[in-house]
């Protein structure tokens, strides 16, 4: 092969290896999910540092543990009572925190024309899907507000990381910390999915406090009703 068909070949699997994984710079970005071709999107961002350190510096008990079942305007009214159930008490910082959840479910509702979304926010202290795996769903909304990030495999690597398991040597790849991602899921079709899993914290001592948006499927709590 001569240096320059080598070199073009390269550049072309580059060009595939970047619409299969794609990384954005602003929430619009993530519509790239709905490309045929593209299996994982990342906003690539950072949360308002006085944000990051008042989540960082929360009480562990009072990290929500929360699930519903919503139309994107109704957050903020679903989200509040919640919020105060769990002690975190009502100021600037939580509206901040409540105003970012809103943007990106409302976001996951345009990108995946749903009408409700089931949005889970929640505190992990343990090793729960720690398995490499795809996720049953067409296509998965998740951040990190706190602690490590979600770890995930390119697609070349992706049987090896499910056959291996804890064994697995790399190569892994990680969010960055508060990235927020929308993976595609086996349901997308065959052969889809992103295989990833969460980062092992057990016995670490650390938190996390995720952030995981899915349209709604048989499993997902009745919709929200006020009052
Ligand atoms: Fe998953």
């Amino acid at each position: 092969m001569t240096p320059l068909s080598q070199e073009r070949r390269t550049l072309q699997r580059s060009d595939a290896e970047s619409s299969v994984v794609r990384n954005c710079d602003a929430r619009d970005g993530l519509a790239a999910i709905k490309e045929p071709a593209t299996q994982l999107v990342i906003w690539r961002r950072a949360l308002p540092s006085r944000l990051r350190d008042w989540i960082d510096r929360l009480e562990v008990s009072s990290l929500p543990e929360i699930r519903i079942l919503i139309e994107p305007g109704e957050l903020r009214p679903a989200l509040e009572p919640l919020l105060d159930d769990c002690g975190l008490d009502a100021g600037e910082m939580r509206d901040l925190l409540v105003e970012d959840v809103a943007g990106l479910v409302r976001t996951f509702a345009e990108v995946t024309n749903s009408e409700l979304v089931d949005v889970r926010l929640e505190r992990v202290d343990h090793d729960a899907c720690w398995k490499f795996h795809r996720d049953s769903v067409a296509a998965r909304l998740v951040t990190t507000y706190r602690g490590p990030t979600t770890e995930w495999v390119r697609m070349e690597h992706a049987e090896r990381a499910l056959l291996d398991q804890k064994e697995f040597a790399g190569p892994l790849e990680r969010l960055g910390d508060h990235d927020v991602a929308i993976f595609k899921g086996s349901c997308a079709g065959p052969g889809e999915g992103v295989v990833h899993r969460s980062p092992p914290i057990a016995g670490t001592g650390r938190t996390r406090l995720f952030l995981c948006l899915n349209q709604r499927t048989v499993v997902s709590p009745d919709p929200w009703a006020e009052g």
